[in-house]
């Protein structure tokens, strides 16, 4: 007989809807995962018992199957719901209220780093530097901050994955802000971020640890090979479509080769912001210099992708740290935080 499971790796499988209009398509790599299976294996070759569990709709089924397994912990690989990134949050209060200590950012940080504009909003009070930026809601057209010059971008403010994020997406005149502020409007139903656009270096920064968090590495994307007439963005078809010339052109290089008072800084500023939004276990924070080299942050994400292939994963193994270390370590400060809480007090 299979002896009991002791963990569970939970995921959402991925959406394949496109929002109608959008030009941000799917594309075999954003469809596939490969988290799933690399962390299940990385903890059944240290000795756990995982047992993975597609999260479809959040069910009275699925419920019960968690309450009755009791796992010690559960890794979560619950990035949306049902094709909404808004419930991220709401599926880690459901394992806080049924009382299973679970590995990455806790329900509130998850929640306010899905609003960017807020995130810069705290960063900025926190003495972060952030670039200028506004926001404009659907039914209003008041967007341009004083002082605000252009290129700027338009971005949604509450996407991930470069999702809204393409060839027109940096802007030179108010006449193509308002048609990128459509776009997002229109096709992501939600409010455009409007910054000043940041003419230099990229980087993404790997943040693992829970009281005292650290620095693996930083990675810079290397635009070199991008075609001219492509402005220097991570675009969607950069991240996600494998053939085409954006996706060629912006190449993840860690180490990033960078100066040490600059690698300080930058080590300074992650862990500064990974503290201000309340990240935990592991996160991703990525950056941009101005023209002039001075450093700012774009975004904070908790949780980010730890396929083998992805960042977080490359970042590790620039510290020289393996995958299943990683795993390990991120899944060991969730029982650490299991064995220190009260079970919660729950109506199931
Ligand atoms: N203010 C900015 N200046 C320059 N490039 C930016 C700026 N904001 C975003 N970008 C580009 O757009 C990409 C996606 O933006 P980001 O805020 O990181 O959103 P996402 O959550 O989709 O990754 C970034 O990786 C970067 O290349
Ligand atoms: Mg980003």
């Amino acid at each position: 007989m299979m002896e009991a499971c002791d963990c569970v790796v939970l995921y959402n499988s991925a959406a394949t809807a496109e929002k109608p209009g959008s030009r941000e398509k799917s594309y075999p790599a954003t469809t596939a995962r490969e988290d799933v299976g690399a962390i299940a294996g990385s903890l059944a070759g240290a000795g756990y018992r995982p047992e993975v569990i597609a999260v479809g709709r959040v069910t009275a089924d699925l419920i019960r199957r968690l309450l009755e397994l009791a796992p010690r912990f559960a890794f979560n690989l619950c990035e949306e719901i049902d094709g909404d990134s808004g419930m991220e949050m709401a599926f880690a209060g459901l394992l806080e209220l049924l009382g299973i200590p679970f590995t990455g950012s806790d329900s509130f940080a998850l929640g306010l780093a899905l609003d960017k504009f807020r995130v810069k909003q705290l960063l900025e009070a926190e003495g972060i530097p952030v670039p200028l930026g506004g926001i404009c809601r659907p039914g209003s057209t008041s967007m341009f901050p004083p002082g605000m010059k252009f290129p700027v971008i338009v971005k949604p403010g509450r996407e991930d994955a470069s999702l809204g994020v393409n060839g027109d997406s940096v802007c030179a005149t108010a006449e193509e802000v308002g048609r990128q502020v459509r776009y997002i409007h229109d096709v992501y139903r939600q409010e455009a971020l409007i910054e000043e656009f940041l003419d230099g270096r990229e980087f993404n920064v790997s943040v693992i640890g829970e009281e005292e968090p650290e620095v693996l590495a930083v990675s810079e994307i290397d635009f070199a090979r991008l075609p001219a007439n492509e402005p220097k963005i991570v675009s969607y078809r950069a991240k996600w479509d494998e053939t085409s010339a954006q996706f060629g052109g912006t190449t993840p290089i860690c180490p990033a080769a960078i100066p040490e008072g600059m690698k300080e800084r930058i080590d300074s500023i992650a862990l500064a912001s990974y503290r201000a939004v309340g990240c935990r276990d592991y996160a991703r924070v990525d950056m941009r210099t101005d023209a002039s080299g001075a450093v700012y942050v774009l975004e904070v994400n908790p949780n980010p992708d730890l396929s083998p292939q992805a960042g977080f994963a490359g970042a590790a193994r620039a510290a020289g740290f393996s995958y299943a270390d990683i795993v390990l370590r991120i899944s060991e400060s969730a029982i650490a935080r299991g064995d220190r809480f009260e079970p919660a007090i729950h109506a199931f």
